[in-house]
């Protein structure tokens, strides 16, 4: 970092919306809380959906809220991220298995309006452009869910010299290999590449809610909120977005405000 070009962080804070809560719970209830406004609001409204520890909570309100009457799917497409390219859908680790365990079974969304990247049958650059076509004939996200891996990627879109827009296949780096292998018997069966939307699929969305908790992730959100933007912090790019709120809680926020 050379003299004089940091940006104050306080200031990149009053540029964004950042809410930093309490803990898990309040981050998870503030996440589904805009995520039930929004389908409230708007019934065929257009979600891209994360997966990963840090959702979970906010996916079990929202099938609680609906369990409850309060919120319904029957309308809404949904587009994940990213998937891991060699897992088939019914793996425990896929995130096909995933979304459905944690979400899709338990709510009364239509199976077509569900779309996770799995390429099959179609070469992987048909699939990916057909992804994102996908994404375009639904009118684009309205909302994007967020989260972020303790190198700054979001999706699967690894710290490089440059990032692709669209959905692509992409090589997974060595820190999120090793941060995964926490869900598989060894590192070795993590899988080396994915299938994820590109910056530019994301930057589209209308508005973008970021997750983080805990404090693997303080070094990620301090980079992603630093005034810098670069693609070694795939995050960071989030700041020139006009409508997106970091909701942290105070151990991801540890570094920013310590
Ligand atoms: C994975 C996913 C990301 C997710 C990240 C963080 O690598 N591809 O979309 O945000 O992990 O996961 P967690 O919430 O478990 O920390």
């Amino acid at each position: 970092m050379q003299a004089g070009d940091r940006t104050d962080p306080k200031a990149v804070m009053r540029m964004l919306n950042l809410e930093i809560v309490k803990n898990y719970d309040e981050l998870s209830d503030r996440a589904a809380a805009k995520v039930a406004a929004l389908v409230k609001e708007k019934r065929d409204a257009v979600l891209g959906l994360a997966t990963g520890a840090t959702p979970e909570g906010m996916y079990a309100r929202l099938v609680r809220m609906h369990r409850a009457e309060e919120v319904s799917f029957s309308s809404v497409t949904t587009f994940n991220l990213d998937e891991y390219e060699s897992l088939p859908p019914g793996h425990p680790q896929s995130y096909h298995y995933y979304m459905h365990r944690h979400f899709f079974s338990h709510i009364n969304i239509s199976p077509q309006r569900i779309n996770i990247p799995l390429c099959s049958g179609l070469s992987v650059e048909a699939f990916c452009l057909d992804y994102d076509s996908r994404i375009e004939a639904a009118g684009g996200i309205d909302l994007q869910i967020l989260g972020i891996g303790s190198n700054g990627h979001v999706g699967f879109n690894e710290p490089a010299n440059s990032l692709l827009l669209g959905t692509h296949l992409v090589e997974l780096a060595e820190e999120t290999i090793r941060d995964n292998s926490r869900h598989f018997d060894s590192p070795g069966d993590v899988p080396r590449r994915a299938i994820t939307m590109g910056i530019g699929s994301i930057m589209q969305a209308g508005e973008i809610v970021l997750l983080a908790s805990g404090k693997g992730k303080a070094r990620a959100i301090a980079d992603s909120l630093s005034g810098r933007v670069t693609t070694a912090v795939p995050a960071s790019l989030l700041q020139l977005h006009p409508r997106v709120t970091f909701i942290i809680d105070k151990e991801a926020a540890s570094i920013i405000e310590p």
